[in-house]
């Protein structure tokens, strides 16, 4: 029951009340739920959702106002949040052990030595929001079970506005569009398939050994709709893209270019602005990554059909969703010339190598950082708070690097300098196989354990994460 490609409507996520605004911050709740939604035109396709729905609500918040979001777990399994791209505390940046069991489980009897911090039923996540304007996203963060639950549909935007971003006069309001990219498979019936050895996920984690590399779906869908069509005025538009699917990587592009040549005006990355607007033919996005990137619809005719097009695709995705030109309209955005600061250089105080490569552990395929699976006890690196060190990743395959809590600059790839989608604060570098790459990541405060990972859902589920712990200070 595929629909025809461009016949479904376009539609951006529903922006999520605060139940209370106060001194504190804004409070939100959110219930973590199975649902029956419509994705294919005529079927309804069970779903695990934020609210209910897929993509969840989005969050917007501005620099410097705490948001508390409280989550309760309505789903059979455990839960996760993890804000990705959030500079957040230890305690709520959804480490994979701590555990939102759902209502009514009561508390284990005796505990893992190694389980996280738990609750039960509902848990509050505090988040400082004191970090720059940038487009980050929610979505589960379980041990061994985070592909499964993001493919189900546990996966949404929380954006950050900052008044130093407001002042530029991007493009805004209903020109500023979040695009969560996604793939998926769909059995006939419209069920979701995914190709878990569990499919509780309550047990035993993993996929069948023909997904060991990642799960790709042949449907693409843009804010949960397949392939949608959206009609635009002749103006500037703002389009937050984000691949929040578990293995694809996409390579971006319009058809037709508009007049005057490159459509994609690159101005913003995973942390945030860029120093100065890039323009692209194409832009490059792996799993976990975000690209902010204005559209100028007023380059092409009225009535102009747009599309976006997925140059890594295939026979069905090849093309990811249409933009149709509605007719003139005033246009009162810029793209200024210099968007943010040059972020200052630090000393490095510690040199560290990580190696991302394919392992066998106990006798079963499996994905590993310097040869070790993850392990939530066992800390990897220990950075001092208040320093920047320079971190080596090398790689045996396409692995999406991604680091909690600091965002980071890319210094090289192999023997060259940064690539063209390398500027900007990042949190995930798609490494390429056989590369070394090295960024610098300084840590600046909030003490505690934190992951890093590969962003291939899959591989993440197989181990390949590791953990550092952020010590304060003590000269
Ligand atoms: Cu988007 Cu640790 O993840
Ligand atoms: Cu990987």
């Amino acid at each position: 029951p595929l629909p025809p490609p461009f016949t479904r409507p376009f539609r951006v996520p529903p922006v999520l009340t605060p139940t209370r605004r106060d001194e504190s911050g804004d409070h939100y709740e959110i219930t973590q739920r199975a649902a029956r939604v419509e994705i294919l035109p005529g079927v309804r396709t069970p779903i695990w959702g934020y609210n209910g729905i897929f993509p969840g609500p989005t969050i917007i918040s501005s620099r410097g106002r705490p948001v508390v979001v409280t989550h309760r777990n309505e789903l059979p399994v455990p839960v996760v949040v993890h804000l990705h791209g959030g500079h957040t505390p230890a305690a709520h940046d959804g480490f994979p052990t701590d555990l939102l069991y759902p209502v009514g489980m009561p508390p284990a009897p005796h505990n893992h030595p190694h389980a996280g911090a738990l609750s039960y039923g509902a848990r509050e996540y505090r988040y400082p929001i004191d970090q720059s304007a940038a487009t980050l996203w929610y979505h589960d963060h379980r041990m061994d079970f985070t592909g499964p639950a993001v493919w189900r549909g546990l996966a949404a935007f929380h954006l950050i506005h900052d008044p130093a971003e407001d002042r530029l006069r991007l493009p805004a309001g209903d020109r500023d569009l979040p695009i969560m990219i996604t793939d998926r498979a769909f059995a006939a019936n419209g069920t979701l398939r995914y190709p878990s050895l569990d499919p509780t996920l309550s047990h035993t984690p993993g996929v069948t050994a023909p997904y060991a590399a990642g799960v790709l779906g042949d449907v693409l869908l843009v804010n949960g709709v397949p392939w949608p069509l959206a009609d635009v005025p002749a103006a500037r538009h703002r389009l937050r893209l984000l691949n929040a699917s578990n293995a694809r990587r996409y390579r971006l592009a319009l058809d037709p270019l508009p007049r005057g040549g490159s459509g994609l005006i690159q101005i913003g990355t995973d942390g945030g602005l860029l120093t100065e607007p890039v323009v692209h033919e194409a832009v490059e996005l792996a799993p976990g990554q975000r690209c902010d990137v204005i559209v100028d619809f007023s380059r092409y005719r009225t009535g102009q059909q747009v599309t976006l097009r997925n140059e890594f695709g295939d026979r069905t995705t090849a093309v990811v969703m249409r933009f149709r030109v509605t007719g003139p309209a005033a246009d009162p955005s810029r793209i200024p010339d210099s968007l943010a600061p040059a972020p200052a250089s630090a000393r490095t105080a510690a040199v560290r190598d990580f190696h991302f490569r394919h392992d066998t552990l106990h006798g079963r395929p499996g994905w590993t950082i310097n040869g070790n699976p993850f392990s939530p006890a066992q800390s990897n690196a220990d950075p001092l708070l208040g320093t920047t060190e320079v971190w080596r990743l090398t790689s045996d395959f396409h692995h999406p690097v991604h680091l909690h809590l600091g965002h980071f600059r890319i210094l090289s790839r192999g023997i060259g300098g940064p690539g063209p989608y390398d500027h900007g604060p990042r949190d995930t570098i798609d490494l390429r196989p056989g590369e070394q790459a090295t960024i610098a990541v300084s840590f600046t405060d909030y003490a505690g354990r934190y992951v890093f990972h590969c962003h291939n859902l899959e591989h993440e589920d197989m181990a390949m994460m590791g953990v550092f712990t952020t010590h304060p200070r003590t000269d």
